[in-house]
């Protein structure tokens, strides 16, 4: 395994300068080890957004006034840089949604009912998120699908030694391109060749992926990739799903209303072209703006140097909890820091996550404790639920070490 140091990766000193949440001040200052569920969001996005409602706000696609047109252009842009930041060859095949939920929920909607047919199998995993499971299990409900899933090896990987197999017949293979909880990366590329190969569609939930990775959709194979702008330095209420373009043009739309139609007749309608074809109603027009100026920050950032830093920050992690609670802490997931996301799920001495995140919280230390909206893998790994810290641009070591003393602190109150 590589050894990198910070030196090779981001200065977090003028990273959080950009990030005005550091600017308030705090007893305990603040540690947030939490940016899988949500991350921060940088000077450059909130001026974004607070920019354009200051000066160009108007509904996009609709005026012909100059400032609609000028926010229309804004919008745009947005989806360009979104389009760039993952190699999408068009942006006919970046749509916007809510969020990774609904953009998987599309996919099931519109693709499933569209090519789905009763005993048809879907393939997930048992490292998914709930938003892509539910959405398939409900489909599965509603059209008679059989469902397979792919399981998880003791180590934390995704199993993949059945995978043909597991593969026959399948119509539709969806699944996670890194785990919420473990942080595993899965073998993306490897799958989605097996899949097509057994004639499956591939949709990758890349909600953990792409904040973190350097992302480019051609190389890693899938026809369609859901992801958040939230975790990505962008604000809530952002989604992405990109699709292939002839995919895309065969489904029927999601939802109904305006912008998503070239016509309407009383009895009919024809579609928009894409993307608009799939974004129905006054679409997240600030919140693309903001996403579209957290892609840019992202790529001042570089991806490298991102993944390269939290890379070095796991690493560190691990090596000091383990040095200092040995088997007290246990940490789900790879052990190889390469083999993960900077996504740290643990158990401490027993003690229940909830309580973990309580007694951190009064150091200043947030960290998410429950079920991480994945229950299958919680059974899998035989808890109800882990403690969870995640990093981002903007930790360094001192955040680590602020977790580890914190953990004393729970060990002294529970007496252990
Ligand atoms: N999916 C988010 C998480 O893992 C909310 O915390």
């Amino acid at each position: 395994m590589a050894t990198l140091t910070f030196d090779d990766t981001l200065d977090v000193a003028r990273v959080r300068g950009d990030f005005p949440v550091y600017d308030r001040r705090r007893e305990p200052p603040l540690v947030y080890l939490d940016s899988a569920a949500s991350s921060h969001k940088p000077r450059a996005v909130l001026e974004a957004m607070d920019d354009y409602y200051r000066t160009t706000h108007a509904n996009v696609h609709r005026g012909v006034y100059a400032m609609a047109e000028e926010a229309t252009a804004r919008f745009e842009a947005a989806r360009a840089s979104v389009a760039r930041f993952i190699g999408a060859s068009s942006t006919r095949e970046v749509l916007f949604s809510k969020n990774a939920t609904e953009s998987l929920n599309l996919v099931a909607h519109a693709w499933g009912r569209a090519n789905l047919r009763q005993g048809d199998v879907v393939v997930l995993t048992e490292m998914e998120h709930h938003a892509n499971l539910v959405p398939w299990l409900l489909l599965a409900d509603q059209l008679g699908l059989r469902l397979r899933y792919l399981g998880i090896t003791d180590g934390g990987l995704l199993d993949t030694t059945d995978l043909e197999t597991t593969l026959q017949g399948a119509r539709l293979v969806s699944f996670t391109a890194m785990s919420n909880v473990l942080g595993t990366l899965t073998p993306v590329r490897h799958i989605a060749d097996a899949a097509h190969a057994a004639g499956a569609v591939v949709v990758v939930d890349a909600s953990q992926y792409v904040p973190h990775l350097a992302t480019d959709v051609a190389a890693l194979g899938c026809d369609f990739l859901a992801f958040t702008g939230h975790k990505m330095l962008g604000p809530t209420g952002i989604g992405v799903l990109w699709g292939r373009e002839a995919l895309l043009d065969a489904m029927p739309p999601f939802l109904g209303g305006g912008e998503m139609i070239s016509d309407v007749r009383l009895d009919g309608f024809t579609c928009n072209e894409l993307p608009w074809k799939f974004e129905a109603g006054t679409p997240p027009i600030a919140e693309a703006i903001g996403l579209g100026a957290a892609v840019d920050e992202l790529d001042r950032y570089g991806m490298d140097a991102v993944r390269a830093h939290e890379v070095a920050l796991t690493t560190y992690a691990l090596r000091t909890l383990g040095q200092r609670y040995g088997d007290d802490l246990v940490v789900h997931g790879p052990s190889d820091p390469c083999a993960r996301g900077g996504v740290l799920s643990f158990g401490f001495r027993g003690i229940h996550p909830h309580d973990i995140s309580q007694v951190l919280d009064q150091a200043g230390v947030c960290v998410r404790a429950g079920h991480h909206c994945a229950k299958p893998l919680m059974r899998r790994l035989g808890v109800g639920a882990t403690a969870r810290a995640s990093f981002y641009v903007y930790n360094d070591e001192s955040d680590v070490d602020a977790l580890a003393d914190a953990l004393d602190s729970c060990s002294d109150l529970f007496c252990l």
